[in-house]
């Protein structure tokens, strides 16, 4: 599959190019960064690689030099439409970084656009492959718990990233740019793990939040979904600590095993344990070293172009419903009540996006 990347800043440094650099069927065919210095760093650490990639001027010239399967877009998301647009019409594969917008406004334009250019979007919803919470989700479907009742998530350790200093350090603290705090920057993944786990999205919010300067900048955030007859509590915010991860079912529950030290559900567990009736059961051990992005992301998109699926997870559907549930959880901590969550994109009628 033949990959370019538009935006290369700090999470394709960090996650995205060492998987493709070393991932046999993945080749990185171009670069492209609004800050030319950007590209040029990332495809001199790919020569380094012995992988050489060009930088380019935009993503039509990359679209149209480098021919891509997919593209990688990685920008901040206020910098979403153009790019989708230029590579939607050009039948270029999009995996776009969290969050797909900053309001379901924006959200639902992306989605009506890749609806008429017949746009393949998938979102980078990493966390669902890391290699914890695919076992998690399997011992849920296994039955270890029985249905599964509540989803307890707790990541009041977490940090927003800089970004690079080549283009604006601390944009997540822009609106303009980044959309929110805490709840859109790292809550974004516990929702689409939340809806894995619960086996169905949420129907219902409320929460509270502490909001630093002002609404939507969240310092912390504690929003309580209801998914039909299942509870998913979410704390996420700036501070000590700690993080939890819990799925209780009728007949047991599983628990991430972090370091107590750990404050983010990033981190990598020590093991994910089931317990019943206040005793541990089993334990099953996880790889101790993963980055933020693993091959098991890719190889998804690789199997789903291959095979033309078009399944609501992780796609830009997916991805407007997401961005429905973090405007209704601050509306829902403003206003200090229960909200319903409206029609969503996956009960409507769009196909192949
Ligand atoms: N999935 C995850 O775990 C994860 C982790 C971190 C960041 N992210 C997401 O990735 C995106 C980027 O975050 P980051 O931390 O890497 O930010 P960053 O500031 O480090 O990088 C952004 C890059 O985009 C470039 N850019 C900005 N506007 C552009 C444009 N119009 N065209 C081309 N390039 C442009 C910048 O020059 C910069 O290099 C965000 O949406 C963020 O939420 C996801």
């Amino acid at each position: 599959m033949r990959v370019g990347v538009v935006g290369c800043g700090q999470i394709v440094e960090q996650g995205h190019l060492p998987v493709l650099l070393r991932t046999p069927g993945l080749h990185l065919t171009g670069l492209v960064d609004l800050v030319p210095e950007r590209a040029r760093r990332l495809a001199g650490q790919a020569e380094a690689a012995g992988r050489p990639v060009p930088a380019y001027r935009d993503t039509a010239e990359l679209v149209e030099r480098a021919r891509p399967d997919l593209v990688l877009l990685a920008t901040p998301p206020s910098v979403r439409s153009a790019e989708l647009r230029t590579l939607g019409e050009a039948g270029v594969a999009v995996l776009c970084e969290k969050p797909l917008a900053n309001s379901v406004e924006e959200a639902d334009a992306l989605l009506s656009e890749a609806a008429r250019t017949g746009a393949r979007v998938f979102m980078t919803h990493n966390y669902a492959f890391f290699p914890e919470y695919r076992l998690l989700a399997r011992l849920v479907g296994e039955g270890h718990i029985g249905p599964v009742r509540s989803v307890l998530i707790s990541c009041l350790g977490s940090y927003p990233w800089d970004g690079a200093e080549e283009f604006r350090p601390g944009w997540r603290h822009d609106r303009a740019l980044s959309g929110g705090g805490r709840l859109v920057d790292t809550g974004w993944h516990a929702l689409y793990l939340a809806e894995l786990l619960a086996g169905r999205g949420p129907t219902e919010v409320t929460a509270t939040a502490e909001f630093d300067p002002a609404p939507p900048f969240d310092r912390e955030c504690f929003a309580h979904y209801r998914h039909g007859d299942v509870h998913v509590s979410l704390a996420v915010g700036t501070g000590h600590g700690p993080v939890a991860f819990e799925v209780r079912g009728e007949q047991g529950r599983l628990h991430l095993d972090f370091d107590p030290a750990a404050g983010d559900y990033s981190a990598v567990p020590r093991a994910v344990r089931l317990y019943r009736d206040g005793r541990l059961v089993r334990s099953w051990d996880v790889p101790r070293e993963r980055g933020m992005i693993t091959e098991g992301l890719y190889e998804e998109i690789r199997r789903r172009l291959a095979e033309g699926d078009a399944p609501y997870a992780h796609s830009v559907r997916h991805g407007r419903d997401l961005v429905a549930t973090i405007e209704a959880t601050y509306r829902a901590a403003r206003e200090r009540r229960w909200l319903p969550l409206g029609t969503r994109a996956e009960e409507a009628d769009h196909v192949a996006v």
